[in-house]
């Protein structure tokens, strides 16, 4: 599948669009939302950064369920993740809670490319236009998520560099 990837660039604003309530619609609403991602975290664990991920199974477990909910409600789903992101927007609270973990450009990078291979088995029914709509809210919003550098320096990107776009 042809999904642009252009890289990040310390400290620079980021413009994103949440994913349309239609790419939400097509991959066949919350149950459809939720195999996406649980089938995203399985080759996650097969993948170069599986190490950021509790090995525990029960804790496992608890990510693949609260990044379904958080997927569900950023594609325009019903709320299911209000409750915790602790009255914040979305996106803002989703910066933060990768700070707690040292997100490289690299890691970034295969955190899309297994995206985009789990897209590329779940979604074949859907409509390519939507699936870029995702993937572009994907590609944008993750360098959000960036905060270790080459140099080792590290940089934690402010919700005011997203420019939450539409
Ligand atoms: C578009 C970009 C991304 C989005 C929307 C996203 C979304 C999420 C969500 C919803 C969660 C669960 C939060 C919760 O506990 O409620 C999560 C956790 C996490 N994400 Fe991301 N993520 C993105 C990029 C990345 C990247 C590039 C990495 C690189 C390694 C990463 C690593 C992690 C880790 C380590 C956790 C926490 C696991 C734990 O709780 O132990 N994420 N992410």
């Amino acid at each position: 599948m042809e999904l642009p990837l252009s890289q990040v660039r310390k400290g620079e604003e980021v413009h994103f669009k949440n994913p349309p309530a239609a790419f939400f619609d097509a991959i066949g609403g919350e149950e459809g939302m939720k195999e996406l991602m649980y089938d995203f975290y399985d080759k996650i664990y097969e993948s170069a950064i599986a190490h950021y991920f509790p090995q525990d199974e029960a804790e496992f477990d608890e990510v693949k369920f609260k990044n379904s909910k958080f997927f569900i409600q950023i594609c325009g789903g019903p709320k299911v993740y209000e409750n915790e992101a602790k009255g914040m927007n979305l996106n803002e609270y989703m910066i933060r809670v990768h700070d707690n973990f040292s997100i490289t450009e690299s890691s970034r990078i295969e955190w899309l490319g297994t995206m985009r291979e789990a897209l590329a088995d779940k979604a074949q029914h859907v409509d390519i236009e939507l699936i870029k709509a995702f993937w572009d809210y994907l590609e944008h919003f993750s360098k959000l998520t960036v905060n270790t550098f080459a140099d080792g320096s590290t940089y934690y990107a402010a919700y005011t560099q997203a420019k939450e776009d539409g």
